[in-house]
């Protein structure tokens, strides 16, 4: 979520960049820093923790006045508390590279241990200060500096865009960019260039702009701009005009919110689940959850309620309740729960799932809950402040994910499923169901979640061709088992929302009590099938439907080949945990309703019928 500014041309780039950090605030404001770049290299870091202290401090900061090239970061903590010193921009320990960040540099500590013994010195607790140390690495190897950060980025693992300057160049400005946790936008300004993090911060210079692409790097000077791709080749460089309405302006590069927002799963999954999840020693800190461990401990049942999206998630939510938590757990729909005497009691915990926290079914059965049975409640939130938050008296799981817009919801889908992860976690070791091994490899298997979906996602271009190649059907059929049954229902409502094609959702078991009646070759059907314990009943399933001349794409294995020549289109999935293979199954289910739908030309953000928000009974 942090925001990133950067200037190169005549005018003080200071105030340039402290009015940029300022349209970016919305994106973090724990803190915010500039570096600043004189002619004759001298370099001037200004940094602080707390809302508006950097513009604070920046009149009686002399030092960087000079500077006409510079780089400026508004921070939400990640790694490491919000302190001055963690603040970015973070600098190698000759002080010459200078780099703010957006992104999880997942193998840090690794790296960071390593450059040590190489003799880098570590001023901060931040992931981000490997990457200025591993750039004056590379420098030191005798590298230039593109092909340092080259380097760098190959190294670095997780979603990850960088902007950096280098003292010993003092007329330019270096940008990266890697996987899909943020985005670096270029802009081309009359003699001088800019860079941020999100077309908002450029409005007031330009809108003429090109947007980083995944693996490359980019040289800034006031009068040029030089991108290379992840091999070092020399990139197309033309800037787009865009429009500078806000709905283009905060749409980005995308054709539709939806499509942005399932793209920025990364790192939604990262704002999630960050500061939340700690290994070695494995740690569940839900800042928000009052529950003491004696509270968990008392508990003899956990129930779910949400609507749509959020009920499916709530779905899963059962799942890791009762696998990692140990304790009992089922969900239910909120409208049908609202009316219903469900005999809960102190010892049942009530999860109520909603994205905005003003839907009004899930509203009312919280009043039900809190009326009639007084059992505790926590409620998975996106919205600070919401409806349901006050009705659980603030205790909350945030979702951190930034506004969601498309009505179909999709980042919070996977975010809730990750809060829901936390929650179970969190249970399981207050009640002795996960020994501190399991509770490290069970966080463990989550953190490396944003880039399993990160891989999912690079393969959008196959989800889209797939979509082209099923046959114009009415009907479509969601098959998975277990863990992928509510994926399967998720898929199919995100294809009815938005494509209009009718759309079932089953437990693949269930299909021969009546569904297989409808199967025939102009209904395809969507099979996850994954190498876990019910492999074999999946491909049973998949048979079937290709004994009735069913069309099948199989979401399976990565390498299962078997699987693949069975089917008519095969969607590979990496090996990863039982658990946690929903967040990636999930990406597929989600682009082929959206690329179905703009097959279509439906319209995908604003689906007709359909509101974000249902106030209403
Ligand atoms: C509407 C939206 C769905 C959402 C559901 C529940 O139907 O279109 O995307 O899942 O409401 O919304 P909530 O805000 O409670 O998660």
């Amino acid at each position: 979520m942090c925001g990133i500014i950067g200037y190169v041309g005549q005018q003080a780039a200071g105030p340039i960049l402290l009015e940029g950090l300022q349209r970016l605030q919305y994106r973090g404001y724990d803190s915010s820093g500039i570096a600043v770049l004189d002619h004759d290299g001298a370099l001037a870091v200004l940094k602080r923790a707390g809302q508006g202290a950097l513009a604070d401090a920046f009149p009686s900061a002399e030092s960087i006045a000079a500077g006409r090239v510079g780089i400026g970061h508004t921070r939400w903590a990640t790694h490491g508390g919000v302190t001055d010193r963690n603040a970015h921009p973070h600098s190698s320990t000759a002080g010459d590279v200078v780099v703010v960040h957006n992104g999880i540099v997942e193998n840090y500590r690794a790296l960071r241990d390593q450059l040590i013994e190489d003799g880098a010195e570590f001023v901060s607790e931040t992931d981000t200060e490997v990457i200025p140390q591993l750039i004056a690495h590379h420098l030191r190897q005798g590298s230039d500096f593109p092909t340092a950060l080259r380097a760098t980025m190959a190294t670095i693992e997780g979603g990850n865009s960088v902007v950096a300057l280098h003292a010993s160049d003092p007329q330019r400005l270096y940008a990266a960019r890697k996987g899909n946790a943020g985005g670096i936008v270029i802009g081309f300004g009359e003699g001088e260039m800019f860079l941020a993090s999100d077309m908002p911060a450029l409005i007031p210079h330009t809108n003429r702009v090109r947007y980083l692409a995944n693996g490359e790097t980019a040289r800034l000077s006031s009068a040029a701009v030089e991108i290379w791709d992840s091999d070092g080749n020399a990139a197309p460089t033309e800037p787009e005009s865009i429009p500078l309405d806000p709905v283009a302006v905060a749409k980005g590069p995308y054709k539709h919110f939806m499509l942005k927002e399932i793209w920025e799963q990364p790192r939604a999954l990262s704002d999630t689940i960050r500061g939340r999840a700690r290994v070695d020693p494995g740690q569940v800190v839900l800042e928000d959850v009052p529950l003491s461990d004696d509270d968990l401990r008392r508990l003899r049942r956990v129930l779910i309620i949400g609507m749509g999206t959020s009920m499916h998630a709530g779905m899963l939510g059962r799942a890791y309740i009762e696998r990692l938590g140990g304790l009992p757990a089922d969900f239910d729909n909120s409208s049908e729960f609202r009316y219903r005497e469900p005999l809960l009691g102190p010892e049942t915990l009530v999860v109520s799932i909603s994205q905005s926290g003003e839907t009004i079914d899930t509203l009312g059965a919280m009043h039900h809950v809190k009326e009639a049975w007084n059992a505790p409640q926590i409620t998975v939130c996106n919205v600070p402040g919401a409806a349901t938050t006050r009705i659980t008296d603030g205790s909350a799981i945030y979702l951190r994910c930034g506004p969601e817009i498309g009505v179909a919801s999709t980042k919070t889908f996977t975010a809730s499923m990750a809060a829901l992860y936390l929650l179970a976690c969190r249970i399981g070791v207050a009640r002795g169901h996960l020994q501190p091994a399991d509770l490290d490899d069970a966080l463990g298997t989550l953190l490396a979640v944003p880039s399993l979906v990160d891989r999912m996602l690079q393969q959008s271009d196959r989800y889209e061709e797939i979509a082209s190649q099923l046959p114009e059907a009415s009907n479509l059929l969601y098959l998975g088992r277990g863990l992928h049954y509510p994926i399967a229902m998720e898929g199919a409502l995100k294809c009815k929302e938005i494509s209009y094609i009718h759309a079932e959702g089953y437990p693949a078991g269930e299909m021969k009590h009546g569904p297989i009646a409808l199967i025939d070759r102009h209904t395809p059907t969507i099979a996850i099938a994954l190498r876990d314990a019910l492999y074999g009943k999946m491909c049973s399933n998949i048979q079937q439907v290709k004994a009735r001349d069913g069309v099948v794409v199989a979401i399976g294995t990565e390498g299962d080949e078997e699987l693949a020549a069975q089917v008519d289109h095969f969607i590979p999935v990496p090996a990863t945990g039982e658990l946690v293979a929903p967040f990636a199954t999930a990406v597929p289910a989600q682009l082929l309703a959206y690329y179905l739908a703009t097959l279509r030309g439906a319209d995908v953000d604003q689906p007709r019928n359909l509101a974000k928000t249902v106030t209403v009974e």
